[in-house]
C-alpha cells in the first residue's frame, strides 16, 4: 500500500519535471535571432550573442553538441546550454559561472573559434559589454 502511494507520487513528480523541462527548451526551427546570455553573470556584464550570424554558417551541433545532426528545419526541442552548464551536477562538466578561459564552456568554445578564424570578439570587454 505505502509502495503504491510512493510510486504514484514519483510518477507525478517526474511528469511535472518533464513539463517544466519542455517549457524551458526552444524549438529548433524557431531558433532565436539573438540571445542575451545572462544566467550566470555577476562579476561581468551579460553577453549579447548574435545567434543568426552563427547559425547561418556554422553547423548547429558545433555548439548544440547534445543534438547531433541538428538542422534549422528540425522541430525537435533544443535545451539551452544553461540547463546543464549553469550548476552542473558533476565536477567534470564545465560551469558557465567559471572565470577560467579553459574551463568555462562558453569561453572555451567561443574564444577558441574566434581566435582560430581571426573573427569575432576574443577580449573580455568585447563580449562582456557594459
Ligand atoms: C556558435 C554556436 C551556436 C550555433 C552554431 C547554433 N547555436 Fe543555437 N544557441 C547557441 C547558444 C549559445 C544559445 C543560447 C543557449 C542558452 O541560453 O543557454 C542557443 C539557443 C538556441 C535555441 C533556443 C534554446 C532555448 O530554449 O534557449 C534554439 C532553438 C537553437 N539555438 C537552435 C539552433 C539551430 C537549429 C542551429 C543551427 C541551424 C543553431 N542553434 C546553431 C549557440 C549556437
Ligand atoms: C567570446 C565572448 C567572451 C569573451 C571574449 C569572454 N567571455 Fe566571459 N563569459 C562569456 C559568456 C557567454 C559567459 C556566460 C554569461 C552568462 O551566462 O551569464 C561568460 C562568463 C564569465 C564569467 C562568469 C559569470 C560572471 O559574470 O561572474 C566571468 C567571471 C567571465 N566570463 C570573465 C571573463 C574575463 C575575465 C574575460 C577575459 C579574460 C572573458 N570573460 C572573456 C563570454 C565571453
Ligand atoms: C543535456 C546537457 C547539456 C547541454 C544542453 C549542453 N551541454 Fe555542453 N556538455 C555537457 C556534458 C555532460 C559535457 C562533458 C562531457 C562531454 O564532453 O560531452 C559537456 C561539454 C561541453 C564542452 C566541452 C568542454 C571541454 O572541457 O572540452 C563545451 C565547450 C560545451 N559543453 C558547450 C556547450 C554549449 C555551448 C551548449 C549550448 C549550446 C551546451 N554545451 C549544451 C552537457 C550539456
Ligand atoms: C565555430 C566558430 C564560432 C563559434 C563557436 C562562435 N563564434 Fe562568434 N563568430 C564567429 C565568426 C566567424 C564571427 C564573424 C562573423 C562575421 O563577421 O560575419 C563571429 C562573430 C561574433 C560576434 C560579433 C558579431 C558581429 O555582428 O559583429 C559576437 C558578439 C560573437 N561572435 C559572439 C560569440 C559567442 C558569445 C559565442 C559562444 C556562445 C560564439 N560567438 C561562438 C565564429 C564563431
Amino acid at each position: 500500500m505505502t509502495m503504491k502511494v510512493k510510486a504514484s507520487t514519483f510518477c507525478v513528480t517526474v511528469g511535472v519535471a518533464l513539463v517544466v523541462a519542455v517549457a524551458f527548451a526552444g524549438v529548433a526551427n524557431k531558433a532565436p535571432e539573438s540571445v542575451v546570455l545572462d544566467k550566470a553573470h555577476s562579476k561581468r556584464p551579460s553577453v549579447s550573442f548574435p545567434h543568426k550570424v552563427h547559425a547561418d554558417t556554422i553547423a548547429c551541433e558545433t555548439c548544440h553538441h547534445t543534438n547531433k545532426g541538428l538542422k534549422a528545419t528540425d522541430t525537435v526541442e533544443v535545451q539551452p546550454c544553461s540547463a546543464c552548464h549553469l550548476d552542473p551536477d558533476k565536477p567534470e562538466i564545465g560551469s558557465i559561472r567559471d572565470m577560467s578561459l579553459t574551463k568555462n564552456p562558453f569561453h572555451k568554445l567561443c574564444i577558441d573559434c574566434h581566435k582560430k578564424e581571426a573573427k569575432g570578439p576574443a577580449k573580455c570587454n568585447d563580449c562582456h559589454k557594459q
